[in-house]
């Protein structure tokens, strides 16, 4: 293999993982050009050259070098086959394609239809990713969420207020969940299970009347606008309530260190994968080991449990 093709969506840890990529395969003597502006790039065949040094300092930095888009042109048929002819006309031999449901849903049309050799690294905050226990961006979207939230609680605890907490995820309650555990959360409403609010209302004025004076609800955006659900408490309960919608800030920052060494190992492997002549793949860690899974089951929905986490996240706040 002489010549591969990084694209990206944009996470922590999207830079992390290109370097990666980048060094092992300079390590192999493999010419790698990144495309910009993800698949609209790829149909527009703006690519770059990238070396050793052009990824020296990125390991840090959030977002990606190389920016992206969500480009409805590769949703296309023709756009599909500009795409695969620009990549035959470069004389790219294989592409690694980074990012969460979408980009690797192209991925795998660009490996089935289009006959190219690819691999999937998985990078999405939603962390829904079937088969996959953790992508990259996922750790540092929780942190960056539960950061938010410890100062949050500072002025519910002041105040003695409700606060409801939106964070993101689309379908996922997976950043909600994990956030509402470490944060000490009362409530977390998500997409993978039902919510009665009017026993959680319930459980507040209860809670108030023992004396508990302060509570956190975490909402997932798949699961209701954290709007609405503070409407109905105050309505239910009399109490006031604020809002605090969590959005981007948890897509961006500086990648935390189980994303860095996650998308350092995966970066490396991918390129090991695509030289052994596998494709229509992406990896992954499962049980402190490096795995390939296809693509056409990575993009089915993930369905996240939740019934054990949600239990304890009860549990240790009644
Ligand atoms: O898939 C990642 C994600 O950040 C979701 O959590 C969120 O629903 C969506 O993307 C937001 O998309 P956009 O950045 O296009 O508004």
């Amino acid at each position: 293999m002489k010549k591969i093709a990084i694209i990206t969506r944009d996470c922590a840890g999207v830079n992390a993982a290109i370097r990666s990529v980048v060094r092992t395969a300079c390590g192999y003597k493999i010419e790698v050009v990144g495309v910009l502006k993800g698949y609209d790039g790829l149909i527009d065949g703006k690519f770059i050259q990238l070396n050793r040094g052009s990824v020296s300092g990125i390991i840090n930095l959030g977002g990606t070098i190389l920016k992206t888009s969500r480009s409805k042109r590769f949703l296309t048929d023709s756009g599909q086959k500009q795409a695969v002819k620009n990549l035959h006309e470069y004389r790219i031999e294989g592409l690694i394609v980074i990012g969460g449901n979408g980009s690797l849903s192209g991925a795998h049309n660009l490996a089935t239809q289009g006959k190219i050799a690819v691999v999937g690294i998985p990078a999405t905050i939603d962390n829904d990713i079937t088969d996959v226990d953790l992508a990259i961006g996922a750790d540092t979207a929780v942190n960056v969420a539960l950061d938010a939230l410890d100062k949050i609680r500072d002025t519910a605890t002041s105040l003695e207020r409700i606060f409801v907490v939106e964070v993101m995820g689309r379908e996922s309650g997976y950043i909600a969940m994990q956030v509402a555990l470490a944060g000490g959360c009362e409530e977390v409403l998500l997409p993978e299970k039902e919510s009665d609010i009017e026993v959680m209302c319930k459980e507040i004025k209860q809670g108030n009347a023992k004396g508990k004076s302060s509570w956190i609800i975490i909402v997932a955006e798949g699961k209701a606008k954290a709007h609405d659900i503070a409407r109905l408490i105050t309505r239910n309960t009399g109490f006031e309530t604020r809002v605090t919608v969590l959005g981007h800030i948890q897509r961006g920052g500086h990648p935390t260190a189980v994303d860095r060494i996650l998308a350092s190992q995966l970066g490396n492997y991918a390129v090991e994968v695509l030289r052994d002549g596998q494709t229509d793949i992406c990896v992954s860690m499962k049980n402190d080991k490096l795995v390939t899974i296809p693509l056409s089951v990575a993009i089915q929905p993930k369905k996240i449990k939740v019934a054990e986490t949600y239990k304890l996240i009860k549990l240790l706040t009644k």
